[in-house]
């Protein structure tokens, strides 16, 4: 059964840190243009920092990790970028899975599959099979994700599922058939690269995110750089719509 947390609906249990991180992972092209590198040498070393980034996730206890890998618009770039990434990702998958099973890892696709090809669809599926029943840390690989895709499969679905209640939907009538509904909503948001936009990506899912921007690019992310975001989350204040003060109080309540 769905997995639903909603920081619109309650106030979620706020870990010291974060269960879940969202990344995009933004900046491969001008890390490779800046070295005088095709783009593409950017996507590939970024597959790097993606597993350097798992590492460290693991050793952090995060229990979530979502990565943004190719959003529903990434479409629109040049034909031979395109097939560039879909063939990484297939490479990247079919070479990394075994790992990472042996390290306990669920691995999770979400997105519109419709426009991959057969293999790429069979590799996704065996990967997620092999890795199903895994209890360590959740890898979601946001892949065609977009997330206003996302809402309106979720809306779609809901209405063949419980058709009798056409204009009295709830969010927790909706949630159960988004994308992400196996796990809480992200506790901090990373973008690298220095754009400081959502592109489309967890719109639903990203209401009381902490948002995080950085400059550095991707394939230069590291465990430096991503515990400067750790940090940075743990100096926010999570509201949740209350004042500082209600915050206050209800801390030194629990210390009595
Ligand atoms: C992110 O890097 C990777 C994908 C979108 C797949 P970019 O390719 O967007 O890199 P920049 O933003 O052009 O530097
Ligand atoms: C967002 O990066 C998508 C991914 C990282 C997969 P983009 O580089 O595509 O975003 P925009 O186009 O600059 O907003
Ligand atoms: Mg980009």
């Amino acid at each position: 059964m769905a997995f639903f947390t909603s920081g619109t609906q309650s106030i979620p249990e706020i870990a010291e840190s974060p269960r879940h991180i969202a990344v995009i992972m933004d900046g491969n092209g001008r890390w490779a243009r800046k070295r005088f590198l095709p783009r593409v040498a950017g996507h590939e070393r970024g597959v790097e920092t993606i597993r350097n980034l798992v590492k460290c996730c693991v050793s952090k206890k995060v229990k979530y990790l979502t990565l943004f890998a190719f959003s529903s618009e990434n479409w629109r770039r040049p034909a031979d970028e395109v097939s560039f990434l879909m063939d990484l990702f297939m490479y990247a998958l079919k070479r990394e899975v075994v790992k990472l099973h042996k390290e306990n890892i669920k691995l999770v696709v979400v997105g519109d599959r419709s426009r991959f090809d057969d293999a790429l669809v069979a590799q996704i599926e065996a990967s997620e099979q092999l890795t199903a029943s895994n209890t360590g840390l959740v890898l979601t690989f946001a892949t065609n994700y977009g997330g206003r895709w996302d809402i309106l499969q979720a809306v779609n679905k809901m209405q063949l599922a419980i058709p009798q209640l056409t204009g009295f939907y709830q969010e927790d009538h909706l949630a159960p058939y988004l994308s992400m509904h196996y796990a809480p909503e992200p506790d901090l948001f990373i973008r690298t690269g220095g754009e400081s936009r959502i592109s489309n990506f967890l719109l639903w899912q990203l209401a009381y995110t902490e948002l995080y921007f950085t400059d550095t690019l991707w394939p230069d992310f590291n465990e430096a750089t991503f515990n400067l975001a750790i940090q940075s989350y743990q100096q926010r204040e999570r509201r949740f719509g209350r004042t500082s003060e209600q915050l206050n109080e209800s801390n030194t309540d629990t210390q009595e």
